[in-house]
Order: C-alpha cells, then structure tokens, then sequence
C-alpha cells in the first residue's frame, strides 16, 4: 500500500511535469531539452510525495495540491544541476544518466537550472481551489526554504567546507539548509493548503526537521557505502571533494546510530496522528534503509 501509492503519485507528478514542459515555450530549443533531460531523468520525487502525504495527515486530499507539488520538483531539480556542475561537485552521472554539463555543456546546464526554478513560481501560480491568501503564504514559505536562507544558503555552507574541519553543529546546520529546507517547506505546504490546526503544523514540521536531517546523514552515508548503479550517481564523491559529511566528521557506525535517532525523533513527532499518518511513518523509516 505504501509502494504503490508512492509510485502511482510519483507517476502523476511525471505526467504532470511532462504536461508542463510541452505547455511551456522556450525561445532556445536546446534549452528546453536540457530542462527536459533532468526532469524527466527519474528520480523518487520525494517533495511532491512529502507535500501531498503532509497534507493526507493533516485531514486534506493531498493529491489536489499536485500543482505546488509539481513546483517543488523542479526546484529540487534545477538544485541537482547546479550540485552536479565542476564549480560545485563536479559530478559525472546523477539519476543514472550522465548529468546535464556532461550533455549540453556547463553553460547550458546552468541556463537550464535557471529556468527550471523560475518556471516553478510559474507553475505554482496555476495551482487551481487553493483562496490566495494560502496560496501566497505557501509560496512564500518555499522562496525562503529555496534562498539564501534554506537550500542555497546551505550549499554555500557545503562548499565554503570542503577541506575545512567544522563541528557537528554546524554540520547540522549546513544539512538543514541544504537538503532540510526544502523538505520542511514540502512538509508545511502539505499542512498549509490542507489548511491544518496550529498544534498539526508544529508536529509536522517537527517531523519534517527530523526527516530532513535522517535523509541527509542517509545520502552521507551512501556515498561511501552504495552501489553506483543502485544509487544513479557516484558514490566516493565527497572524500574525493573533502566534504563535510557526518561520516568524515564522525564514523560510519555512529553516522547510522544518529540517522536512527533521527528517525525516531519523526516517529515520536507522530504520535498524536492516526492512520493518516501512516504513510509518513513508513517513508522515514524506509528511507533510512534505502539503497537509492
Ligand atoms: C538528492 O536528493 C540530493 C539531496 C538532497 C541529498 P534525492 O535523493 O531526493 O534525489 P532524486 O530526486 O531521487 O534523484
Ligand atoms: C546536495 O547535497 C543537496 C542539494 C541541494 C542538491 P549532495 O551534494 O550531498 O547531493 P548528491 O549526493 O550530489 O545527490
Ligand atoms: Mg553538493
Ligand atoms: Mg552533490
Ligand atoms: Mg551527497
């Protein structure tokens, strides 16, 4: 039940985004194909799912929300390219195919991530039976998590570490940017449009934080244990960078020990939910047992 919801919203949101690119016109035709290379590359689509999943637990129909789940996709797209590019990971193959620099050059690839986040506002924008007053406080919420302040804020934090020693607070706090913010806004979306009580959107964003960090010490560490193949990407890319991650700051036993606490820290952040939350009681704790 879990799998299959996952993979049948996993495939709305591609027929979605697909639907999107073919509505959306591009002066460059190269440009769009780049775009397309990564968006439709794959990938467990895993903002769309948190957000709709978030607002289930929060009494609403998650899959009417599908359009600002959409958004966030292309967000976290456009984020990978930019991750993938020689100036930052200089990463070869992501999503099993090789990244987008590799196929239409650094210049492009940084165009196409251009367009990809702008065209997340626009898509956004289309999101239908949502009263604007939500709507602009939801897409407020992400901006932020997107900027300065979440994502690229952290991966600012990311690459001004590489071959520097930081403490584990601050490895924290550069993990809750970078891969932790989006996560939260994907989660609070959720609850806002379902339009959730007060004492909700604080145990679900506490769920969220906790997610977000289990998700990434879970990606440090499969980075050094995973299968390329499995994984879509390579692995040993952040010793051959000098990356900060939880297992060069720590070991790989206590990498899983905290990844587990994490996991419960969400679980625990439940516990005044039904079965409508069962479903993102299952994600955290598939997702630190994943191999992709
Ligand atoms: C990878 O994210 C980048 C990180 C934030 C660690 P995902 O593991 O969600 O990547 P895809 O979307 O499934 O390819
Ligand atoms: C990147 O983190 C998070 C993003 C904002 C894209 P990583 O650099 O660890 O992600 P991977 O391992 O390349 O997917
Ligand atoms: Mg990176
Ligand atoms: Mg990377
Ligand atoms: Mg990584």
């Amino acid at each position: 039940m879990f799998k299959d919801l996952w993979t049948r919203r996993a495939g709305l949101v591609e027929a979605d985004l697909l639907k999107e690119l073919r509505r959306t016109e591009s002066l460059d035709e190269n440009l769009m194909r780049a775009m397309e290379y990564s968006l439709m590359a794959g990938g467990k689509r895993l903002r769309p799912i948190l957000l709709m999943a978030a607002a289930d637990a929060s009494g609403g129909a998650g899959e009417k929300f599908i359009t600002i789940a959409d958004a966030l996709e292309l967000i976290h797209t456009y984020s990978l390219i930019h991750d993938d590019l020689p100036a930052m990971d200089d990463d070869d193959y992501r999503r099993g195919k090789l990244t987008n620099h590799k196929v239409f050059g650094e210049a492009m690839a940084i165009l196409a991530g251009d367009a990809l986040l702008t065209l997340a506002f626009e898509v956004a924008l289309r999101q239908r039976d949502v009263p604007h007053e939500i709507l602009l406080t939801v897409l407020r919420e992400i901006s932020i998590a997107a900027g300065a302040a979440g994502m690229v804020g952290g991966q600012a934090i990311d690459l001004c570490s590489e071959g520097v020693q930081i403490d584990l607070t601050m490895l924290k706090f550069m993990h809750m940017g970078k891969t932790g913010a989006l996560f939260r806004a994907a989660i609070r979306s959720g609850a806002l449009l379902a339009q959730a009580s007060e004492k909700i959107l604080n145990d679900l964003t506490r769920y969220a934080e906790a997610f977000g960090l289990a998700f990434q010490i879970t990606d440090d560490i499969l980075d050094v244990t995973g299968d390329t193949k499995v994984l879509g990407k390579a692995t040993g890319s952040d010793a051959k960078h000098g990356k900060a991650t939880y297992v060069s700051l720590t070991s790989l036993d206590e990498a899983k020990r905290l990844a587990q606490a994490a996991v419960d820290e969400a679980l625990d952040a439940l516990k005044d939910f039904g079965s409508e939350a069962d479903f993102l009681r299952e994600l955290v704790r598939y997702l630190v047992a994943r191999e992709k």
